[in-house]
């Protein structure tokens, strides 16, 4: 059994998180995507609202699971018993981000290795952030985030609308 992980803080998920959740699901027979703690930012949604949103998008999707973790990723991926980890790629700036992740992963793991999917040309300028600005400003959020995500914001009374 083909086992991976797709590690992310989803703040919020976005339509470019789900293309790499859905190519990976195609990939892998089993995919666990691991809600983390990036300690480098400070996050718009709590752990438990980012955990929600990114349930109720993959619910469809019959090998995947998300699950919360906050400790190393390296440890989460023992666990679930898998041998990949999955990254999506935007640029040149996140392949080598994630190339010195990768290596940092397998050097923890020897038998954990990364396979990164390079962005889809037309969700090459989606991201986390700039959802969050749209938000900011209150702009429609169709565009950039999962249906279900979005939904669950309106709940919250935090989709930027006024
Ligand atoms: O969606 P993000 O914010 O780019 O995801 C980054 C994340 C959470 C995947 C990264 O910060 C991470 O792997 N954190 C877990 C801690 C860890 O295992 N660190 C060692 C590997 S660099």
């Amino acid at each position: 059994m083909r086992i991976a992980v797709y590690p992310g803080s989803f703040d919020p998920v976005t339509l470019g998180h789900m293309d790499v959740i859905a190519r990976a699901a195609e990939l892998f027979d089993r995919v666990y995507i691991c809600t983390m703690v990036n300690g480098g930012k400070s996050p718009l949604f709590t752990t438990e609202q980012r955990f929600e949103m990114l349930c109720a998008a993959v619910e469809a999707l019959p090998n995947v699971t998300a699950e919360l973790w906050t400790g190393l990723l390296a440890d989460y991926a023992r666990e679930r018993g898998a041998g990949w980890l999955v990254k999506g790629a935007r640029s040149g700036t996140d392949f080598d981000s994630e190339f010195a992740m990768a290596q940092i992963n397998r050097s923890l793991d020897a038998g954990l290795d990364t396979v990164l999917l390079p962005a889809r040309a037309e969700l090459l300028h989606l991201s986390s952030t700039m959802v969050r600005e749209m938000i900011k400003y209150g702009r429609p959020l169709e565009p950039y985030v999962p249906a279900e995500a979005i939904r669950l914001m309106k709940g919250w009374g935090s989709d930027g609308k006024p």
